[in-house]
């Protein structure tokens, strides 16, 4: 299973998404399992590591995040099982972007797997790029409650594959 999460940039929430759900993946021995990986609908960070702060925040919690960023692409889409946008404008611009209904029907908002945010109809992780700081704590809380739901989702398909 291929898992692809997409925010703007690709330098803060989804490698900090991506970092998150592959040390959970990890800590489940479903590593081999499933892939992660991560894309901005922008361009401007192409190449470059994840913002530090980013970093600072998810190795607070003993996450590393190593990805190198890069724009999204119409066959990302084709190629991921799943599509976990970070914000409602995220969402929007993947569907644009979708060569097929089938390629838009994988899109979904992270956080529609976590509960406590369904209830309380927040959806969005925001973006913390421009905010200072404090931000890159509730945004890492917020991915591993999401990651948490996402995975006990994902868990059932994953047990009848091993079948
Ligand atoms: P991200 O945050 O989408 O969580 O990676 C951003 C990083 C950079 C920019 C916007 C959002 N930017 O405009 O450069």
């Amino acid at each position: 299973m291929r898992l692809l999460f997409v925010c703007l940039g690709n330098i803060c929430r989804s490698p900090t998404a991506e970092g998150v759900m592959a040390d959970l993946l990890e800590r489940e021995g479903l590593a081999d399992r499933v892939t992660v990986d991560s894309v901005g609908t922008g361009d401007w960070h192409v190449g470059g590591p994840p913002d530090e702060r980013a970093v600072a925040a998810a190795a607070r919690r003993g996450i590393a995040l190593t990805s190198i960023a890069r724009q999204v692409t119409p066959q990302d889409l084709e190629d991921a099982d799943l599509v976990l946008a970070m914000d409602e404008r995220n969402r929007r611009d993947l569907l644009a972007l979708a060569p097929t209904d089938a390629a838009g029907a994988k899109v979904r908002l992270l956080r529609e797997f976590d509960p406590a945010a369904v209830g309380t109809g927040q959806l969005d992780v925001p973006d913390p790029y421009l905010g200072d700081g404090d931000g890159f704590a509730a945004v890492l809380e917020q991915i591993q409650a999401a990651c948490a739901g996402l995975l006990e989702d994902l868990r059932p398909a994953l047990a009848d594959e091993r079948r």
